[in-house]
């Protein structure tokens, strides 16, 4: 499963660089607007950090046409670019429009699977059915994973799946185990993937007894 980023901090891009595991970014308008910072620099600092992994970026018109102005302006920022579109019939005819000119696109705000089915026959490179916001109401998010894995299955769509809204580590185990292709994570739960009491136990146990081996290379 590939892990993206789901943040517009910079600082959080390039920490989560570091270790090796970052496979794409995606950023939405809220969280553009919680950096404070020009649009322009925000994007050409993230696309300067990873220049060769898709990194997603979301239009703001609800309009076909106004969609496919604004994502042919931020196709043009970057080879890497994935245009973000919201899950509406508007939306729609600009995922076409972008896919037929070989341009990749990421629905977004997907809940259910109807909507998934839709964006996949429409040819959309990736969807982001949002696990986080269904579990706040009640509803099992993980759930409409499975149901989603199923129809790309079961009819050979190659859309890839990015779990989103993701907001704790189940959410990323579960997304393994119900086979999605992509996980995008908050840097915080990045973070928290790592831990485990038994490992800083075990570690605290080890450095004092080595504190006691006589002869030390190092
Ligand atoms: C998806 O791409 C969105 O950016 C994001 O995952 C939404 O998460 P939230 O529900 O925590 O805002």
């Amino acid at each position: 499963m590939k892990f993206f980023i789901d943040t517009a901090d910079i600082n959080e891009i390039k920490e989560a660089n570091k270790f090796g595991i970052l496979d794409g970014v995606t950023t939405n308008p809220t969280l553009i607007a919680k950096t404070k910072r020009p649009f322009i620099d925000v994007v050409k600092e993230i696309l300067e950090e990873i220049p060769d992994k898709p990194v997603s970026l979301e239009v703001a018109s609800t309009d076909a046409e106004g969609m496919i102005k604004e994502g042919e302006k931020l196709a043009s920022f970057g080879k890497n670019v994935v245009i973000k579109i919201p899950m509406t019939m508007e939306g729609l005819k600009a995922v076409r429009y972008f896919e037929n000119k070989g341009i990749k696109t990421n629905v977004t705000l997907i809940f259910s699977p109807a909507q998934a089915l839709l964006a996949m026959k429409v040819g959309a490179s990736y969807i982001s059915p949002f696990v986080g916001r269904l579990d706040d109401i009640a509803h099992t998010g993980m759930d409409l994973i499975r149901q989603i894995r199923t129809i790309i299955d079961n009819y050979g769509f190659d859309t890839e799946i990015i779990v989103a809204s993701v907001r704790n580590p189940i959410h990323v185990i579960e997304s393994a185990l119900a086979g999605a292709d992509i996980a995008t994570i908050p840097y915080n739960v990045i973070a928290q993937l790592s831990k485990h009491p038994l490992t800083d136990i075990g570690l605290e146990r080890f450095l004092k007894d080595w504190e006691s081996v006589p002869d030390k290379p190092f």
